[in-house]
């Protein structure tokens, strides 16, 4: 099949980029589907860092397409300072990066409420990367969001747009107290924005849905992950769009036909950042010690992770919501000085086994743990599955029992050299 997706199983920053880079080798096109630059996605080749936000993380290859999905929230600011960037470090971007028309822009204005609402929200604060993400996927849901392609519309400019703002304004004065959108003022930025966007537009569901017939490879580039997923996440505390596989169909508008395998991406053990649940969080030296040894620190906004160990419940989760096909599992190397690693095998609630991630009352929780002896070496040179140490082995088939999805790919490194291909 010529399209795989790459999706996060956990809470986000799994190493998602890391492996979309590895296979971005033998792809044509790459999509973000989701998100916007809410998300952090890093690349390391050789002694450079790249981390992209909106760019999908295919670029650094020279011939591969990158598409911005119709399901995206795109800051055009962010997009603009993230081109500049790359084109100070020589990656050629001209002609490669297309944006779906029907993506919608994310303005000032949501950013700016992103912040109002977390100061306000007492109890019910997310801890938001504050990049205005929640804020515009409101607009879209209530229908007074701007797409790119309107950008292009005399009709959108002189009827709809004065009304929008209007509409908006209400808002944005007796909820939050904030400043009213001036409708010339925003009239002026969305026209010079149209001029900075013309090249980039494409209807992206039609020209998709071309290439994957005529045999183009496809990959779909998740962000955030399962956990964070509005519906099937840990809700409230979860991102406002879909990273699961339902969200890569509508986020790209590809036919479900063209989908072939469904890569779960699984950190060795677990990370978290902002608000909510996290039944295997684990405290003090422990989780300090893989805060420290994982770099543990947000591409985005630079707050510490929470960590924890690895959960076996989140990945079947994962695995039952985005019908995985298989796993990238990253990170195996910061367990490496671990004298044992535990693996969350399963919950209780209320003192009864219960057989699946809850919707609710995730707190109350009480993780099962099986306990693995480490490998007490490094191994970050290893290159194939037989250069692991036995007890290294040993985790990842625990892992795949646990699970029930079979591991593809393990990464011992940030590297593009460091990830072992065992299946
Ligand atoms: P993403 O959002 O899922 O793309 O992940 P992030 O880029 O936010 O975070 C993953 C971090 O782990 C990055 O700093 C990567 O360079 C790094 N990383 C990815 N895979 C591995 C691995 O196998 N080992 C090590 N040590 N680091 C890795
Ligand atoms: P990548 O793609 C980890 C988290 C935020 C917050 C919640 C809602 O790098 O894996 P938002 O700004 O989306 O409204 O915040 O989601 N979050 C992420 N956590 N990785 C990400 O992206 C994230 N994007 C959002 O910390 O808890
Ligand atoms: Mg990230």
């Amino acid at each position: 099949m010529p399209a795989t997706l790459i999706v996060g199983t956990q809470w986000g920053d799994e190493g998602k980029a890391k492996i979309i880079d590895y296979l971005s080798e033998q792809t044509e096109i790459v999509v973000r589907y989701q998100g916007g630059a809410n998300a952090g996605h890093t690349v390391k080749v050789g002694a450079e860092k790249y981390i992209f936000h909106l760019i999908p993380s295919g670029i650094l290859y020279p011939n591969t397409i990158c598409i911005l999905g119709g399901g995206m929230v795109i800051d055009p600011e962010a997009l603009f300072k993230e081109l500049g960037e790359l084109a100070a470090r020589g990656i050629p971007t001209k002609g490669r990066i297309r944006v779906a028309d029907n993506a919608h822009l994310l303005l000032p204005y949501h950013r700016e409420v992103d912040i109002l609402r977390e100061e306000r929200a007492g109890g019910n604060k997310i801890g938001t990367t504050k990049r205005g993400i929640g804020v515009c996927y409101s607009d879209k849901v209530n229908r007074w969001g701007i797409r790119v392609g309107d950008l292009f519309s005399e009709a959108f400019f002189e009827k709809r747009l004065p009304a929008l703002v209007a509409q908006k304004n209400l808002t944005l004065t007796a909820l939050y107290q904030a400043q009213p959108v001036d409708l010339q003022e925003l009239k002026n930025y969305l026209l010079s924005l149209r001029d900075k966007m013309r090249e980039f537009v494409v209807n992206a569901s039609y020209y998709l849905n071309l290439e994957l017939a005529s045999g183009k490879k496809v990959l779909l580039e998740g962000a955030q992950g399962t956990m964070l997923d509005l519906d099937f996440g840990t809700y409230p505390y979860v991102t406002s769009s879909n990273p699961t596989t339902g969200g890569a169909l509508t986020g790209s508008g590809i036919s479900f036909q063209y989908l072939g395998d469904v890569i779960g991406i699984t950190k060795a053990y677990t990370t978290r950042v902002g608000e909510g649940p996290f039944p295997t969080e684990a405290f003090g030296d422990e989780g300090e010690k893989l805060r420290q040894i994982g770099q543990e620190f947000g591409s985005t906004t630079g707050r510490p992770r929470r960590c924890g160990w690895f959960d076996s419940e989140v990945i079947r989760h994962a695995a039952r919501v985005n019908g995985l096909t298989c796993l990238a599992l990253t990170k195996l190397d910061i367990l490496d000085s671990f004298d044992t690693i535990k693996i969350g095998v399963g919950y209780e609630l209320d003192g009864k086994r219960i057989s699946h991630f809850p919707a609710y009352d995730v707190e109350k929780i009480k993780v099962i743990y099986e306990e693995l002896p480490g490998w007490k070496e490094p191994i970050s040179n290893c290159r194939t599955l037989n250069e692991l140490p036995k007890n290294a082995k040993k985790y990842i088939q625990a892992l795949e029992k646990f699970t029930g999805v079979p591991i593809r790919w393990v990464g011992v490194g940030p590297g593009r050299e460091n990830t072992i291909k065992i299946k």
